[in-house]
């Protein structure tokens, strides 16, 4: 078990890539803070957790990770329950946008920032701060996107935010390297979660048509990575970002060629 006796808190941990991630940290023999701004479904998860077999492994957290005091609320707590933190995963955050000409700022920018952006920071500072507190060392993994290294449709905040992200992530393993912290991005593409979901089986179908396999990612198969990147086999990897997108960013469109 490649996590066993780290302590990690998983933000977003309710839903998708957070709860399939905290499922496959629990396996790997973490202990987990499900954090998640719906305390009921982050509870729920926890007590499906127990139930499977994994009883203690994991508690529940309400925050809201665009509000710095409940942030530091969290990991507070995580020590209180678990007596330490090892792991941050900054992955909560919201999608959606409509068209630049269209924006009405107080709407369309700020709030998609405070989650997406300023909770990465606040989730990087808060355990960074606990990190050193506890002597050095921790892992820092964050949720960019592919939308953080290119232009789309109706992102046009959703992407700055989760450039920020990176940006963030190659500052964080900058500064807080010599207390033995590591930071990393990924960027996910495609993924079969709610945020996919709710859109129609044609538009999910021209999703999967962007990857090389021509299907969606499956939230399991972004949690493998994650619990690899949280372990100390990856010690090698530190201020970058590993695209986790089923190679989205290698091609652009799949055509029907003559052979010539
Ligand atoms: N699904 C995709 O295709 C995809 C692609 C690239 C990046 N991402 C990113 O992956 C991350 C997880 O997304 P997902 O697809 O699993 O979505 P999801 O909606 O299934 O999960 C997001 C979770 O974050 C929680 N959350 C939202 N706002 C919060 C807040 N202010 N404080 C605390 N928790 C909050 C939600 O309650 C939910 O449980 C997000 O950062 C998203 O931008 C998703």
């Amino acid at each position: 078990m490649r996590l066993e006796g780290k302590i990690a808190i998983i933000t977003g941990g309710a839903s998708g890539i957070g709860l399939a991630t905290v499922q496959k940290f629990v396996r790997e023999g973490a202990k987990v803070l499900i954090a998640d701004i719906s305390l009921e479904r982050a509870q729920h998860a926890s007590d499906e957790i127990a139930a499977a077999g994994f009883d203690g492994a994991t508690a529940a957290c309400q925050v809201d990770v665009s509000v710095f005091a409940e942030v530091e609320a969290m990991v507070a707590r995580a020590v209180e329950v678990f007596g330490r933190v090892d792991v941050i995963f900054n992955n909560a955050g919201i999608a959606g946008g409509r068209p630049l000409l269209e924006h009405e700022p107080e709407k369309d920018y700020a709030p998609i920032l405070r989650v997406d952006q300023d909770g990465v920071y606040y989730g990087i500072l808060a355990a960074g701060r606990q990190f050193k507190k506890q002597g050095g060392g921790g892992v820092i993994i964050s949720t960019s996107s592919i939308y953080g290294e290119q232009a789309a449709e109706l992102s046009f905040t959703y992407s700055a935010a989760k450039a920020a992200v990176i940006s963030f992530t190659r500052s964080a393993a900058y500064e807080l390297a010599e207390h033995g912290v590591r930071a990393v991005a990924i960027t996910p593409g495609r993924v079969g979660t709610p945020i996919i979901n709710q859109f129609s089986d044609e538009l999910k179908a021209t999703f999967a048509a962007e990857q090389v396999r021509n299907k969606l990612t499956r939230p399991e198969e972004i949690a493998d990575v994650v619990a690899f990147l949280a372990s100390d086999e990856a010690n090698a990897i530190n201020g970058t970002v590993v695209s986790v997108d089923d190679g989205y960013s290698v091609f652009k469109q799949r055509l029907d060629l003559p052979v010539f």
